[in-house]
C-alpha cells in the first residue's frame, strides 16, 4: 500500500467552468485518485477554489457585490457542481483561506531570507478619484498600433498587440472612466527564479519519465531567449494575501497582496491543512502528505493540469518550494493536458459557446459525460467534442454494449431462474477463454491506469465491456436453456458475476452507474480483483440479485439537434 498525494489545478472563482476545463485536470485527477483508492491505496486528493487576482475582483463588481461576498457564493456553487460529476476531492479548499494566507506569508518571509527575493521600483497609473492604483487591466485607452479606442492595459483586443499600461494613449480608468491619472512610483517584490535556473534544469532533466508535453513546455521557458525571467509577485490590490514576511509587516509594501500565481499553488499545501482542520485533525495530519521531514519522503505527489498551467507548476511553484530551504513536498509525476475544442472552434465564456458544467448535468446524468471526456482526453493533442461523436460513444459504448449486457443478463436470469445466482453446469473451454482473454486486458488496464494513459485505459476498459458481449453471444443461454438448462444456468452465473467485475473495474470512470451496477448485484464488496479467474466465481449461487433500471439511455436524434442548437453560442 503506497500513499499518494493528487491535486488539480485550481479553478478560477470567477464563473462556472465549461467541460474543457474539467477535462483539463480535475476529472482525470479524479479517474486516477479513484483508481488508486480502488487499488487499496492510501490518497489524500485535494482541490480549491483560485480566489484572487483581477479577474475575481472584477467578476465580482459586474456581479455588484463585495469581492468575498461573490466568492463565498461562487465556491458554493462550484461545490455543488463538483459534487454533481461525482468528484472524490478529500477537500474542496478556498486559496483564500486562513491556512493560505499563512503559509503564503511564511514562504515569502523564508524566500526573502534566502535572498531570492528584490525589490523594483515601477511607473504604475494612480486614480485619485478611485482612490486607488490600477493595475493592468484597470486601465483603458486608445491603442498606439492600431488606434482601437478601447485597449485594455496589458493587450489590445482589435490588433493583439501586447501593452503597457503607459503606452496606451488617452489612458482612463476601467472603474470610474475617470481620466486624471499619474504616473507614480510603486515598488514591487521580485522573486529571483532566474537565480535558480540550473537547480530547475537539473531536477527537470531527472524527469525521464513524464509526459513531453511537460517536460518541453518547462524547458521552452528555461532555455528560450533570455533564458528564466526573474517574477513579479506583489499586485496593487485590496483582494488577496497582505504582503508580510511570516508574521511581520514588510516595509513599503503597506497595502499591497501577492500576485495570485503565487499564493494560488501554496493552496496546494494549505488545502490540506483545510482538509486536516475539517477533519478534526491536528498539524501531524497534513504535514506527514507535505513534509520530507514528517513522513511525506513515501508519498507520491501527483499533479493534473493544461499545458498553459505547466510553467508556473515547473517553474514558479519549485522556486518557491526549493527556494524556502525547508523540507517541503516537490512534484513527483506532472499529467498535462491539450485543449478540448468545441465544434470546430474553442468554447468561449462570453459568447455562452459550448456546454457549461451546470447546463451538462441538466441534460444528462455526470457519467455519460465522464465517459466520453475520458476517453477522449486531449492527451497527445487538442480533441474536440462534437455531438455526433458523443451521442454515438453514448449509444454505442455505454447504452449497447455495457447497458445492455446487464440488462439481457439479469432479465434472462430473472425470467428463467428467478432472483438469484443459479446453481448447477460446470465452467468449460469457453468461460476459460473468456477468462484468460480478461485477465491479459486486466492486467494490460491496470498498467495504463498505473501511467494515466487515460484514453488507452478508456479503450481496454471498453474491449473488456465487448469480451463480455461476445462471450454472452456466443454462449447464447437462451439457446442453451431449451437442451440443457444446468448448463445455461452456469453461463448465466458467469454473466452476473461479470456485472460485480464491470463495476468494479468501471468505477473510476462511471462512478454512478457503477455502484448502481453492485447495488443490484447485492454486493458490499467491491475489492479490485486478483483473478480474473476467481472473479468469475465470486458470487456464490442462490445469492439474490435484482433486475437494474435502464442504466443508460440511448441519445435521440432530436435530443442532439437541440442540444446543438442551444449551446451554439452568441447568447
Ligand atoms: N486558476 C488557474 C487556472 O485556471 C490554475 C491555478 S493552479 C494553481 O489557470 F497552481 F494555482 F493552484
Ligand atoms: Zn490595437
Amino acid at each position: 500500500m503506497a500513499r499518494i498525494l493528487i491535486t488539480s489545478a485550481l479553478p478560477y472563482i470567477n464563473g462556472i467552468k465549461h467541460l474543457g476545463t474539467l477535462i483539463g485536470s480535475q476529472l482525470p485527477a479524479d479517474l486516477y485518485a479513484r483508481y488508486m483508492r480502488g487499488r487499496g491505496n492510501e490518497v489524500l486528493f485535494l482541490c480549491a477554489t483560485d480566489e484572487h487576482g483581477t479577474p475575481a475582483e472584477l467578476a465580482a463588481a459586474k456581479a455588484g457585490k463585495p469581492v468575498a461576498e461573490y466568492c463565498a457564493e461562487m465556491h458554493g456553487i462550484q461545490t455543488q457542481l463538483v459534487q454533481g460529476f461525482g468528484l472524490s476531492f478529500d477537500h474542496y479548499g478556498r486559496s483564500s483561506s486562513p491556512q493560505n494566507h499563512r503559509l503564503t506569508q511564511h514562504f515569502a518571509g523564508k524566500l526573502e531570507e534566502a535572498g531570492l527575493i528584490r525589490e523594483v521600483s515601477e511607473q504604475q497609473f494612480y486614480s485619485p478619484t478611485d482612490d486607488r492604483y490600477l493595475p493592468d487591466r484597470y486601465v483603458e485607452g486608445t491603442c498606439p498600433n492600431c488606434g482601437y479606442d478601447k485597449a485594455r492595459g496589458d493587450q489590445c483586443e482589435n490588433c493583439t498587440k501586447q501593452l503597457d499600461p503607459a503606452d496606451l494613449i488617452d489612458p482612463r480608468s476601467a472603474i470610474s472612466g475617470a481620466t486624471d491619472l499619474e504616473l507614480r512610483d510603486s515598488k514591487h517584490l521580485y522573486l529571483r527564479q532566474s537565480a535558480m535556473k540550473d537547480d530547475l534544469d537539473a531536477w527537470i532533466d531527472t524527469k525521464t519519465d513524464w509526459p513531453i508535453l511537460t517536460t518541453s513546455i518547462a524547458r521552452k521557458w528555461l532555455h528560450d531567449g533570455d533564458g528564466l525571467q526573474d517574477r513579479g509577485i506583489t499586485r496593487d490590490l485590496s483582494w488577496g494575501v497582505p504582503v508580510k514576511k511570516g508574521d511581520a509587516p514588510w516595509p513599503g509594501m503597506e497595502g499591497k497582496v501577492f500576485y495570485v500565481w503565487f499564493d494560488a499553488p501554496i493552496e496546494y499545501i494549505a488545502c490540506a491543512a483545510e482538509w486536516a482542520e475539517a477533519q478534526g485533525l491536528g498539524d501531524d495530519a497534513w504535514e506527514r502528505w507535505w513534509r520530507t521531514d514528517k513522513g511525506a519522503d513515501d508519498v507520491r505527489y501527483v499533479q493534473f493540469m493544461g499545458k498553459d498551467n505547466v510553467p508556473f507548476h515547473t517553474l514558479g511553484f519549485p522556486v518557491t518550494i526549493l527556494g524556502s530551504g525547508e523540507p517541503w513536498k516537490l512534484v513527483d509525476h506532472l499529467k498535462s493536458f491539450n485543449y478540448l475544442n468545441y465544434e470546430g472552434g474553442q468554447f468561449s465564456t462570453s459568447q455562452g459557446r459550448g456546454v457549461f458544467m451546470d447546463q451538462a448535468l441538466e441534460i444528462l446524468p455526470a457519467d455519460y459525460w465522464r465517459w466520453w471526456l475520458l476517453s477522449h482526453a486531449p492527451e497527445s493533442s487538442d480533441s474536440e467534442f462534437n455531438w455526433e461523436n458523443f451521442q454515438a460513444s453514448v449509444n454505442k459504448d455505454l447504452a449497447d454494449v455495457l447497458g445492455n449486457f446487464v440488462s439481457r443478463i439479469t432479465k434472462f436470469c430473472r425470467s428463467r431462474f428467478g432472483e438469484a445466482v443459479p446453481e448447477g453446469g460446470t465452467p468449460g473451454e469457453q468461460e476459460a477463454a473468456l477468462a484468460a482473454e480478461l485477465e491479459t486486458r486486466l492486467r494490460a488496464y491496470e498498467g495504463l491506469m498505473e501511467a494515466m494513459e487515460v484514453r488507452k485505459a478508456a479503450a481496454e476498459l471498453r474491449a473488456i465491456w465487448v469480451a463480455g458481449n461476445e462471450y454472452l453471444q456466443s454462449a447464447a443461454p437462451w439457446s442453451t436453456f431449451k437442451t440443457d438448462p444446468e448448463q445455461a444456468a452456469m453461463q448465466v452465473r458467469t454473466g452476473l458475476n461479470l456485472i460485480r467485475l464491470y463495476a468494479v473495474l468501471s468505477a473510476p470512470f462511471i462512478p454512478s452507474a457503477s455502484a448502481r451496477m453492485l447495488d443490484a448485484m447485492g454486493c458490499e464488496d467491491a475489492g479490485w480483483p486478483d483473478e480474473v479467474a476467481d472473479a468469475l466465481a465470486a458470487l456464490p449461487t442462490g445469492h439474490a440479485f435484482t433486475v437494474p433500471d435502464v442504466l443508460f439511455a440511448k441519445i435521440s436524434d432530436e435530443d442532439r439537434e437541440s442540444w446543438q442548437d442551444r449551446f451554439a453560442g452568441t447568447r
